[in-house]
């Protein structure tokens, strides 16, 4: 039995209430609590950025260059990052559940390269996403495209699902190889993609009114970093990105088939959380690749 002696009424209920305080991201103050706390685990609280580490290719790419070995290529950069975007195959099979990162879980698929690849379908239900432990769920949308109504449908049944969970979802705006990738395209699909429930989005930087789309659009953008370049240039995109209003980069090719991926990490990390210029940032990855 509990100790019952000397129980004491509480007497110090003066004072003004603390301040509740904003949520770190923008247009999510109105969410559930279980989604805010997960979305706190894919962007910082300490500054509402985020760096994830995409690895997820492998659902419709198989084992891309730097991904053929996830545990040899991916697993030493856990630490570094965020949050960390893959599969459930490669979370499973790969990834200790003790890693301490938001999961930001693929969760459609369906056609590979050989096929039109805006053909998917959601392809991880909302309980095995649970039982993941996803911080997150990351669905492909492709405004424009083939399958785009489709594509769409498999947004909103997501956040349906995702809301019902406390799950939040991340639209991936996907551009078909014949589409102009300019300001006015990432503006409708990320727009599109917010108004329809997504919590946040991924889109491409572009060099003419990248701002025009962060601003348009009423939830956090992160970049993805697109095909392999030159370091110095995929950290002067992030450091542009992060200057125009996005709240991260999910990476995956300009780190993983870096030929010094941990030093690319670090010099990204520079930039999205310490505030350094795309220069600096790549004399670290500099010094950290010697
Ligand atoms: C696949 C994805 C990838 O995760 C994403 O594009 C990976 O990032 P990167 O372009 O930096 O390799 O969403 O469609």
């Amino acid at each position: 039995m509990a100790d019952l002696d000397d129980l004491r009424d509480g007497t110090d209920f003066g004072g003004s209430a603390a301040p509740a305080g904003g949520f770190h991201l923008k247009g999510q103050a109105g969410q559930d609590w279980g989604l805010r706390a997960r979305l706190s685990r894919v962007f910082d609280p300490a500054d509402g950025k985020t760096v994830m580490l995409a690895f997820d290719h492998g659902y419709f790419q198989g084992p891309t260059s730097g991904l053929e070995r996830l545990d040899r290529s991916i697993l030493p950069l856990v630490p570094q990052a965020d949050a960390l975007m893959c599969t459930r195959g490669a979370l499973r099979t790969t990834i200790p559940p003790e890693n301490g990162k938001g999961i930001v879980l693929r969760a459609s698929g369906g056609p590979s390269i050989l096929k039109e690849l805006s053909d998917e379908e959601l392809a991880v239900s909302i309980d095995d996403a649970v039982r993941l432990d996803a911080a997150a769920l990351a669905v492909q949308v492709f405004v424009g495209g083939e399958n785009e109504t489709k594509s769409i449908k498999n947004l909103t049944t997501l956040v349906d699902q995702g809301q019902g969970a406390g799950i939040p979802v991340l639209a991936v705006t996907a551009v078909g190889r014949d589409m102009v990738r300019d300001a006015r395209y990432f503006r409708l699909a990320t727009r599109i993609s917010a108004e329809l429930g997504a919590a946040f989005v991924k889109t491409y930087y572009v060099e003419d009114g990248f701002e025009t789309i962060t601003s348009a659009c009423p939830v956090p953008i992160v970049i993805a970093g697109g095909k392999k370049v030159e370091e110095r240039e995929a950290l002067r995109v992030a450091y542009q990105a992060i200057q125009e209003g996005a709240a991260g980069v999910d990476m995956g090719r300009n780190v993983f088939q870096s030929e010094h991926p941990a030093a690319m990490l670090a010099a990204v990390r520079g930039v999205v959380h310490d505030g350094l210029t795309s220069s600096d940032a790549f004399d670290l990855f500099q010094t950290l690749s010697h």
